[in-house]
């Protein structure tokens, strides 16, 4: 893991110790967010120029383009994208339009040794490259060179595929250090997407406190979690909040140098600034929040496991499926309060310091010229 964060047994101690004390992480100070940051139009398309488009943001973990010719396509800040790994094995990632009169290419995922356009049939090789024009005649002069799809900066690592869309970021990916997720071993298992109508920001919020488990998830979550106990950390911009189960009792007989994190918490990543990694007893996921408008998002959700026990891991996947509909539905009821008017900030308390710290990097980035 990236030494900026806590080993499982140094985690597991202060966990154990909170829930020994009945206390939490507490963060530095309360965060006042003015609620305009969710409604501005303003402040949504920038968010989308300045800030999702310039930053190194997680598209699909590797486990999405498992060989030569995988391929996913999606839009990412409202740019239809696409990923493919080539025959060198590398992962390039290109504005999905076609360089003839800009058709989409390619939807969904798959794998495909050449990407044709199903108007003209202009063909590209895995490479981005222009490598057929039907009846070429009727293009004199064309420089095959100077139309092959245009790239986008992609950077594979900790087994996730980076894009920067813009590159006038003078954030690189190297800045904000994170662990390595998924070696090898790991297969994506399904991929989802819904819709939902709120701001992509405030299901960003709700991934990210536990003082809310034993009110919204009290028959799903609670249960099997303890109610407001996290440990909190950040790493750049970046931010990792454990959610110890009730198991994690088991572990107090343990020698603390055996004691591990999987199946005793879920670890969630906020990787900014818009991409959630998270650890369960059977399975990992990789959400991508991608705002749609300021009021309607899309959440592309990646399940991948290491394990060959497809139906644990559907188990597990379902069980945590219908904990996370209660937190859309919070979402939802936040984003009809906000036609209220009622606050003109939302308060954030020392339990939601991770969310301080999204926002408080989402204004430092936006500031950014
Ligand atoms: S638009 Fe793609 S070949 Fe014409
Ligand atoms: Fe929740």
């Amino acid at each position: 893991m990236s030494g900026l964060l806590a080993d499982d047994p140094t985690v597991i101690a202060r966990l154990l110790d909170h829930i020994d004390h009945k206390t939490t992480d507490l963060s530095d100070g309360v965060w006042l967010e003015p609620t305009e940051h969710y409604t501005s139009q303003e402040r949504f398309k920038a968010e989308i120029t300045r800030v999702l488009r310039r930053t190194p943001t997680p598209f699909c973990p590797s486990a999405a383009l498992p060989e030569i010719g995988s391929y996913v396509a999606r839009d990412a800040a409202l740019t239809p994208i696409v990923a493919m790994r080539g025959q060198d094995g590398k992962v390039r990632a290109f504005r999905n339009a076609c360089r003839h009169r800009g058709v989409r290419l390619v939807d969904g995922a798959g794998c495909s040794k050449v990407l044709t356009c199903r108007y003209h049939a202009w063909t590209y090789g895995l490479d981005g490259q222009l490598r057929g024009v039907p009846h070429p005649h009727g293009f004199p002069g064309l420089e095959k060179s100077r139309h092959g799809l245009v790239p986008v900066t992609t950077v594979e690592k900790h087994g996730l595929v980076f894009v920067t869309q813009d590159g006038h970021s003078t954030v690189d990916a190297d800045d904000d250090p994170i662990p390595d997720y998924f070696g090898p071993e790991w297969r994506l298992v399904s991929t989802a997407e819904q819709e939902f109508d709120f701001n992509w920001k405030i299901f960003v919020d709700g991934l990210l406190e536990g003082y809310h488990i034993r009110s919204t998830h009290a028959e799903t979550f609670y249960p099997r979690q303890y109610d407001n106990i996290t440990a909190v950390e950040s790493f750049g911009r970046n931010s990792r909040v454990s959610y110890p189960y009730r198991s994690i009792e088991k572990l107090r007989d343990k020698p603390p140098a055996e004691r591990r994190a999987v199946g005793a918490l879920t670890q969630l990543n906020h990787l900014f600034p818009n991409v959630s990694v998270a650890t369960f007893p059977t399975h990992m996921t990789m959400a991508v929040v991608e705002p749609l408008t300021i009021d309607r998002t899309r959440v592309v959700t990646y399940t991948l496991s290491d394990r060959d026990d497809r139906d644990a891991v559907k188990k597990g996947r379902d069980f945590v499926t219908i904990g996370t509909a209660e937190d859309r539905e919070m979402a939802d009821a936040i984003q009809r309060g906000l036609a209220t008017g009622a606050n003109e900030a939302f308060t954030f308390g020392l339990f939601e310091g991770a969310i301080r710290h999204f926002h408080q990097n989402l204004a430092a980035a936006l500031g950014r010229t």
